[in-house]
């Protein structure tokens, strides 16, 4: 079991690099295997979703090499093999495989997808998708089989916007007859930059980033190029700990406008930012007004960086709220942010945040990948030792997190306990 150990109170001074997209590199991955031919993917984060879905590769029996920020993925000896539960239920991502494999083989059998344990994370969207597209799917318990004669194109409306439905629809709609359109499309930029993927493979997708995807079916994809975009909840999770503890810090190779939404509200809440054209620099101060705010899809506050936020709410002068839209269980990180000297109250779908408050290190848990964050903020604001357990969830999704801490000011480290 791995540990995270943090002296708070020190200010954080320097450049920190943003990585490639967590998001956009667990759909980019499954995505490679609907061609033939090698096709060679950069600015990948070396994080352990990353190597979950090259142990899928693996089992499919995909030749792929990586090299540092970069893989080279070559599914030539591919074989459509049942996706074991152990693979599938490491990340909720897995789930691309649905899609990938039947626009490719027209059939795949593998289990309901795992992830944090933020909702109920339902995939009956995808599955009317696939369905939509002329699929048949059965379950037994856990275990689905989707399979299809053939994938004809349909028009498709969701009704949620969801994120990964919207993906694995299109992935199993490139290789479909005819045209797809997709209604009420999520429009994050992960999905932008899959699109631009597979069109890069020869697919014909356009109005990606819009609310309306239509997608011209094509016999064939083959190999290209690619680049994971910068993430931009690690950014903004960088740009959160800047507010906190930045004296100042830079957060460097990102895309400002993706995280508009959050600099919207930093600015509201006092915080001095300098925003360039690929970087963040930010400067943390002794006030901050009360700030609240509401989850949305893109372009809207990201629930991702909800937790992280709240962080920075604890600082604010008077009463903030923090509304989560998204996913129905998202405030598992507040006992945490309490036990470390917060006032916080949760009703319902909105948390409630007095401040300012002394944060006190002491021992947290990271109960999912973004409360996790959440408690690394916390830590690095707190004064004295925060120790965290349940590591494995932030190295999911925070790429040398330890590092690239470390080498602004940080005391941070991770043990094997
Ligand atoms: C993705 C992100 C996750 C982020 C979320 C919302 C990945 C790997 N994960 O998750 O970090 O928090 O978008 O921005 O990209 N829903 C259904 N039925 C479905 C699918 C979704 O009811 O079939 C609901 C979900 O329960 C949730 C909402 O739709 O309430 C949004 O989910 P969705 O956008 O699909 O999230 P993910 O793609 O799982």
């Amino acid at each position: 079991m791995k540990i995270m150990e943090i002296e708070g109170g020190k200010d954080l001074t320097g450049t920190i690099r943003i990585s490639g997209a967590k998001n956009a590199t667990v759909a980019l991955i499954p995505a490679a295997i609907l061609t033939d031919e090698e096709v060679t993917i950069c600015n990948v984060p070396e994080i352990t979703d990353t190597d979950s879905l090259c142990d899928i590769l693996k089992e499919l029996n995909v030749d792929y090499k990586r090299a540092s920020e970069s893989i080279v993925i070559n599914p030539e000896k591919m074989k459509n093999v049942e996706i074991g539960e152990i693979f599938s239920k490491k990340l909720r991502a897995s789930y691309y495989f649905m899609g990938a494999l039947l626009g490719k083989y027209k059939k795949v059998v593998m289990y309901f997808p795992g992830g944090c344990s933020i909702g109920a994370r339902p995939i009956d969207l995808h599955l009317k998708g696939f369905e939509a597209l002329g699929a048949k799917v059965t379950s037994e318990g856990n275990k689905y089989t989707v399979e299809a004669e053939e994938l004809k194109g349909a028009n498709i409306y969701l009704d949620i916007a969801s994120v990964g439905a919207t993906i694995n629809i299109m992935l199993a709609a490139v290789r479909a007859k005819g045209k797809t359109i997709i209604d009420n499309a999520a429009k994050e930029p992960e999905i932008v930059n899959v699109a631009t993927f597979l069109n890069n493979m020869g697919a014909k997708i356009s109005g990606a980033g819009t609310s309306t995807i239509k997608i011209q079916g094509v016999d064939h994809l083959g190999k290209c190029f690619h680049e994971v975009i910068p993430d931009r909840i690690e950014a903004g999770t960088y740009v959160i700990i800047g507010s906190l503890c930045g004296n100042p810090l830079k957060i460097d190779n990102i895309i400002p406008e993706h995280i508009d939404a959050l600099l919207s509200k930093l600015e509201e809440a006092g915080v001095s930012l300098e925003v360039g054209a690929d970087y963040v620099i930010v400067q943390k101060q002794e006030k901050y007004r009360s700030t609240s705010i509401k989850t949305a899809v893109y372009p809207g506050f990201a629930t991702d960086l909800q937790q992280p936020f709240t962080v920075l709410q604890t600082q604010m002068t008077g009463k903030s709220k923090t509304t989560e839209t998204i996913w129905e269980n998202r405030f598992m990180h507040v006992p945490y942010l309490k036990d470390l000297g917060a006032d916080i109250m949760v009703k319902n779908q909105t948390a409630t945040i007095a401040g300012p408050t002394k944060l006190k290190g002491c021992e947290v848990v990271a109960t999912d990948l973004r409360a996790g964050a959440a408690m690394v903020a916390a830590g690095l604001k707190a004064e004295g030792k925060t120790t965290i357990t349940s590591v494995e969830h932030i190295l999911r999704g925070y790429e040398q997190i330890v590092e690239k801490l470390t080498n602004v000011g940080a005391k941070i480290t991770i043990k094997e306990i």
